[in-house]
């Protein structure tokens, strides 16, 4: 039985949320292992709607949640988040969630370090959530973060704070923002160590003990390929590494337990934040999609770009995701449209190519190619089994499959969890 990982395949907002929550009713552990609050993960389950940013979202099914060590918490932003999910009735004792005691933690001097570049940025500003995951990742290489376990080890706390302040406070000078004062930063960590402590240990141990013992582990996975701060539109990306290799080293496993990779895009293309995006649609038909998807961000709130499914995208991600099935998403939001495009590569200064280049001056410059389809008029909405879709509907979906080398295994119809066709169950492989 495979463990199974999931990634977005374009931008990120790809309504990872519910197949998440989906396949973690099949689970015993969910992991999360990359980025932080910057995700945003809607869950509809019944009459209750969850939104969750650091949290696993098997949390909402009753299954053991880990954060590891590839991920950066925001400790106040992780018991606020508690908090806010038991007001709505969920339980999230010690025994539910795990944090891996090396993961790096995000402390409000890296929020205000990533706004302060913004707004210094001007217009050339990649977007970012303002969350600090970009100074709390710098940390983490530049060997001065402070992690979880440094919680239990108040010595230890005051010594990197004299490190970490001398780095910050002088990029935050420099930048004319308000610097931070080493007592009070000391002094709010030590208050909030003991709340904080008791979800705190190896969660590498535990995930090997699960493995032993033949447990389901679905790897959670946050921001999507083309945020990959390796393979995406550098530099509008975040600062992890997004794609399926990172499950193993972000949760402390070997690369052969993250199992089948299944890959997430919507049935058109989203994006929040700045930077390249060819099939943008400026359009009345990039407002309609953005107004029938409900494109608004989780975290910021901001409205996303709208435009047409980028395969040639997508076939990238699923190469260097190691995507192995891909989970099409809200289909219903192109019902009802004449013709449909989809991209299948692009022209830069009259020159072809069949992805995005990575120098970011030829990826602005990138027009798309697009194939034509004719649309459907039926709506797809709630459809659970091929028998219900339009035939219209069902040539899209497989010429996407052609197009981005990859099965689609996985069709959602709508936000409610159940109005899903499973062609084939990763957890099968
Ligand atoms: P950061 O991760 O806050 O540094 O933001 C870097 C880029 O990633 C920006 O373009 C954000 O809009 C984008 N981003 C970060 N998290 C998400 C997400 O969960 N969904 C979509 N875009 C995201």
């Amino acid at each position: 039985m495979p463990n199974v990982a999931v990634i977005g395949a374009q931008w990120g907002d790809e309504g990872k949320g519910k197949v998440v929550d989906w396949l973690a009713s099949r689970a015993d552990i969910v992991v999360r292992f990359q980025g932080g609050h910057n995700a945003g993960h809607t869950l509809v389950v019944g009459n209750q709607t969850y939104k969750l940013s650091l949290l696993p979202s098997g949390l909402v099914r009753g299954k053991l949640g880990i954060i590891g060590n590839g991920v950066v918490v925001d400790p106040w932003a992780l018991l606020a988040e508690i908090a806010r999910v038991q007001s709505q009735g969920l339980r999230v004792p010690p025994d539910m969630l795990r944090v891996a005691d090396n993961a790096i933690l995000i402390l409000p001097l890296h929020g205000a370090l990533d706004r302060a570049r913004e707004a210094a940025r001007g217009d050339a500003r990649i977007g970012t959530t303002g969350r600090g995951i970009g100074p709390a990742y710098e940390d983490k290489v530049g060997r001065r973060a402070i992690r979880a376990c440094d919680l239990a080890e108040p010595e230890t706390l005051s010594a990197k704070l004299d490190e970490l302040l001398l780095h910050h406070n002088t990029l935050l000078r420099g930048l004319g923002a308000e610097t931070f004062e080493k007592q009070a930063l000391l002094d709010s960590l030590l208050e909030i160590a003991p709340k904080i402590l008791p979800y705190v240990e190896p969660v590498w141990e535990r995930l090997d003990a699960a493995r032993r013992d033949g447990r389901r582990i679905l790897f959670e996975g946050a921001q999507a390929a083309m945020l990959d701060v390796d393979h995406g539109t550098y530099p509008f990306v975040t600062s992890s590494n997004t794609v399926a290799a990172t499950a193993a080293s972000g949760s402390g496993m070997g690369p052969s337990a993250v199992g089948f990779v299944l890959g997430i895009a919507k049935a058109y293309t989203t994006r929040v934040g700045s930077g390249p995006f060819p099939s943008e649609l400026h359009d009345e038909t990039g407002r309609q999609l953005g107004e029938r998807g409900h494109e608004f961000g989780t975290v910021t709130g901001r409205p996303r770009r709208c435009g047409w499914f980028d395969a040639a995208m997508v076939r990238q991600a699923v190469k260097v995701g190691g995507i192995q099935g891909l989970a099409l998403t809200k289909l219903d939001v192109l019902d009802g449209l004449d013709q449909l495009q989809i991209c299948t590569g692009y022209t830069i200064a009259g020159a072809r190519f069949a992805h995005l280049p990575a120098a970011p001056g030829a990826q602005a410059a990138a027009l798309p190619i697009y194939e034509t389809i004719d649309g459907w008029r039926d709506s797809t909405r709630g459809a659970r089994s091929w028998a219900d879709l339009p035939a219209q509907a069902i040539k899209y979906v497989r010429r996407i499959e052609e197009l981005v080398e990859a099965p689609v295994t996985l069709l959602s119809t709508s936000p409610e969890r159940d109005d899903t066709i499973m062609v084939r169950d990763p957890f099968q492989g």
